[in-house]
Order: structure tokens, then sequence, then C-alpha cells
């Protein structure tokens, strides 16, 4: 068809864009669970737009950075595997994103030795994200929980990514990237390039109590929960005594985050959905939420329960990306033992 055919060539030449910019982003997620509409409306959804312009993104499912802050490895497994079930029912393709986990990547973890000679105590010991984790775990701080910025380093550098989309959180483990890649090339020779973060403009999704969304706070939505369990956790939650549906979301966190959930799966202003409810007060708008949410998460849960049912090939996908991400660090470290003058030829 005429039509297919310039489309084609319009692609080829967008994709042909995206090469001469160079744009090699990387990202990460902890297998701690199952990613939620806060991940997916934060970052998985432009990690998928980013892929279909032509970008080759790195994924990376951070099972070494689950201990970082917790004793237990409980369901790592099953967290993978579901995590893999999540990426690839939200659009993002094996084909073009490579998609691993650390712990299959020797080479990318051995870039911590040279990388942690290159960091101060003081350095380490002040970074505030670090810190909050620390606080919020309840535990000591750990070795690693002190120097997993360090190993984010090895993550990023590992593939060359220059550019990180994350959340502001994780800023100063970019600074730190950043350092690093400086500090290795002045010492050793140049080697890596210092990595930007790209700051994702989404508005933050909140949880349905207006918090951050989370897990651990019970005010998540997963994608992967079916329709009826969408239905329960939106209709259990905190709302206020007003009736009138109003969108403020400092004095009215539940109703407001209500509305901001219906807004981002459906496109339309929170104040035009918050109008049209009105006097219809919170029983309507959590009908119109769950309506909205699961109208829009219907076919990736649909294709997700397809994926879960075959679990050897989400298997294959994690071990290809696994192999690919070992090939490319292996190259990495080959690099950065030659600077080093540590290639022995003996
Ligand atoms: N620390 C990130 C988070 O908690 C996850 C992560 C691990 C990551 N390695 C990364 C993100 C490399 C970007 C690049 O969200």
């Amino acid at each position: 068809m005429a039509q297919d055919t310039s489309f084609d060539v319009a692609l080829k030449r967008s994709n042909a864009i995206w090469e001469d910019l160079d744009v090699h982003p990387v990202t990460g997620d902890r297998p701690t669970g199952r990613l939620h509409l806060g991940h997916y409306f934060g970052t998985l959804k432009g990690r998928v737009d980013l892929q279909n312009m032509g970008v080759n993104t790195n994924v990376l499912i951070a099972d070494y950075q689950v201990i970082t802050d917790r004793d237990t490895t409980e369901n790592i497994q099953d967290n993978v595997i579901n995590m893999v079930a999540d990426y690839l029912a939200v659009g993002i393709d094996p084909e073009k994103t490579m998609i691993f986990t650390h712990s299959a990547v020797p080479a990318a973890n051995q870039l911590m030795l040279p990388f942690l000679s290159l960091v101060s105590e003081a350095e380490l010991q002040r970074n505030p994200t670090v810190k909050a984790e620390m606080e919020a775990s309840g535990h000591t701080l750990t070795g690693l929980l002190l120097t997993y910025p360090v190993h984010q380093a090895c993550d990023i550098l590992f593939c060359k990514g220059n550019i990180v989309p994350v959340g502001k959180d994780q800023l100063p483990h970019i600074e730190l990237t950043r350092t690093i890649a400086r500090r290795f090339n002045e010492r050793f020779g140049k080697v890596f390039e210092e990595p930007n973060g790209l700051l994702s403009d989404a508005h933050l999704l909140p949880g349905l109590d207006g918090r951050k969304m989370s897990k651990s706070y019970g005010n998540a939505i997963a994608i992967s929960m079916t329709a009826e369990e969408t239905a329960k956790r939106i209709k259990k939650s905190q709302t206020d005594s007003e009736r009138f549906i109003t969108f403020d979301p400092e004095n009215r966190p539940g109703v407001s985050a209500l509305l901001t959930t219906a807004s981002v799966c459906t496109g339309r202003p929170e104040i035009e959905i918050a109008e049209e409810i009105g006097n219809g007060g919170s029983g309507q708008l959590k009908k119109y939420v769950t309506e909205s949410v699961n109208e829009y998460f219907a076919p990736i849960r649909q294709k997700r329960m397809e994926l879960m049912a075959d679990t050897d090939y989400l298997a294959d996908v994690l071990n290809e990306g696994n192999k690919k991400a070992n090939a490319i660090a292996q190259n990495t470290l080959d690099d950065v033992m030659d600077a080093m003058g540590m290639n022995y030829k003996f």
C-alpha cells in the first residue's frame, strides 16, 4: 500500500534521527512487588513511547537493589518474572529494548571495584536519597545501602547509557555517576561519557489516599490486578464527608487523587470530571474512576494474563536480554581493564 510505504520511509528517517542523536537511555526498577499505575504513568508509558520512536532503551530489573534496605529476598524470582510480564504487557518490545537483571551480568558488577575507589566515604554519606531510604527502612545503614549508588553507576555506565529517565529522588545517583565517569577518565584515560538525568514531566500519580503511591501504603492499583480487585480497592479508598465533588488536592486528598486517577486514564482534565459528577458524590466518582481504570487497562491485563500463561517465554526473553547485557558489559570491562593497565597478557 502506498501509504504504508511512505510511513515506512518516514519511520526509517525518524529512526535515523534518533541514531544521530545518539540517545541511549537506561532505566531500572526494583523487583520488590508488582508494578502499579504510578510506575505506569510515571515512567513505563514514557519508555514505550521512546522505544516506539526508535530509541533503544535498556531496562534493568535491579534485583541486587532489593537487599539494600531489606533483609529478605522472599518471592524475588516470582517478582522478577512478573516484572517481565508487566513490561511486555504495557508494550515494551524485547526486540527493541534490552531487559536484564543485575544478578546475571557479572562483568557489570565487577565495575563496582574500580568505581568504589573513585568516591570518598563523605560523598557516600551525604546522599539524601540513601539517608531517606535508611530512615524509611528502620534498619541500620548497611554497606550495600551506602554504596548502592555506586552500583547504580555501574548499571548506567556498563552499557554506555547517556540518558537516565528518572524521578528527582534519583538525581543524586546520576550526579555520583557523572563524578565517577569523570574521575575514571581523568585517572585512567577516557572510557566513559557523563550521563544526564532526564526528568519525567509526567505529573506524579498519587496513591488513592493522596500520598505517594506505594504498595506498602495499600493505596496502589497494580497493573496486574483484575477488574474486580481494582473495583474493591477503589471502593475502599478514603474520601470525605463533603458530597459535592471538587478538585482540591490540598484539602481533599482522597477525592482529588481519585479525580487524577480518572484523568490520567481518560485524558480529561480533573476539573471537567469533577464538574460532571458534582452532586453525584463519591459513590458516582468511584464508579467513574473504576470504569476509567478498568477500561484503560483491559487490553494490557488481557495481554499480561496470556504472557503469564507461558512463563517459559518470559524466561527466554530475560535470558536473551541477559546474554546481550553480558556481551556489552564484558566489552566495557575490557576497556576499563585496558585503561587501568590490568588486561594482563601473561
Ligand atoms: N534506584 C532506582 C529506583 O529505585 C532503580 C535503578 C536501579 C535504576 N538501577 C538503575 C534507575 C539505573 C535508573 C538507572 O527507582
